[in-house]
């Protein structure tokens, strides 16, 4: 069997999820993709990977559906036999002040965020402790932490992942798994281009830094999570925030 350690990351064919895919593969990482909706560039993204010297595996599922979870790890395990890093990045947001939230776009953010962060895990944990070593690195937002109006939904889902975050820290450090949290700030992605770009200038005026982040500037603190320079940080949530919040 090759030593190439094995990344599974959720939501993988776009955004940050895609670039986190791209930059583990070249760090040493073959990559298993989950992705909900097949898209036409998935062969050219396969080819990146591959040009990286890695193998790209795709595994098709629903976070919030737990039997997906079930069968993509295992998929997974029959593919490769392990499962060294887990990143659960798969999100949406379904944006609106409470008084006009349907309960429908409340719950739909929960399940795939949250519930979504519980599944998926639920059913990989077993194989990183039978390998007593594993990985897993939770994307985590800026308002899971400071809040938003119009986010109840997505604020509470990403607040939540932070206290699912280091409960588990706590309950799996003794079989040498390290379970973190990132939490990036205004990143450049589909998620945010929904936003005009008068909106974005204003929010980049509060940021320190001037700027929206890339998914690359994320890409390489989960890089940095999933390596062996991060062994001693557990329960931990690492801002990547251009210092919006402080
Ligand atoms: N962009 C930002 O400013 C920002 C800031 C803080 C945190 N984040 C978080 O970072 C993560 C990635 O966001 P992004 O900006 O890259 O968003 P994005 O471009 O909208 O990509 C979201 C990814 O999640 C996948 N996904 C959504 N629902 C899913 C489900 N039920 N099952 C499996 N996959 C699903 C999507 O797959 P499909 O292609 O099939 O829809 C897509 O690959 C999210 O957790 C987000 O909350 C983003």
């Amino acid at each position: 069997m090759s030593d190439r350690k094995i990344a599974f990351i959720t939501g993988a064919t776009r955004g940050i999820g895609k670039e986190i895919a791209l930059e583990l593969s070249k760090n040493g990482f073959d990559v298993v993709l989950n992705y909900r909706k097949e898209t036409e560039d998935m062969p050219e993204l396969k080819k990146q990977i591959e040009s990286n010297g890695a193998k790209c595996f795709f595994t098709q599922g629903d976070v919030s559906n737990f039997e997906d979870c079930t069968r993509m790890a295992e998929e997974i395990i029959n593919e490769f036999g392990r499962i060294d890093v887990l990143v659960n990045n798969a999100g949406i947001t379904k944006d609106g002040l409470i008084m006009r939230m349907k309960k429908e776009d409340f719950d739909a953010v929960i399940d795939v965020n949250l519930a979504g962060t519980f599944n998926v895990t639920r059913n990989v944990i077993s194989y990183m402790i039978k390998q007593k070593s594993g990985r897993i690195i939770n994307v985590s937002s800026v308002v899971g932490v400071s809040g938003n109006a119009g986010q109840t939904n997505y604020s509470a889902s990403k607040a939540g992942i932070i206290g699912f975050t280091k409960s588990l820290a706590k309950e799996v450090a003794s079989r040498n798994i390290l379970v973190n949290a990132i939490a990036p700030g205004f990143i450049d992605t589909d998620m945010t281009n929904i936003l005009s770009d008068t909106v974005k200038e204003s929010i980049n005026t509060q940021i320190p830094l001037k700027r929206m982040g890339t998914p690359n500037e994320i890409a390489k603190v989960v890089k940095f999570l999933s390596g062996d320079d991060s062994s001693y940080i557990t329960g931990q949530v690492i801002h990547i925030d251009g210092g919006m919040l402080m």
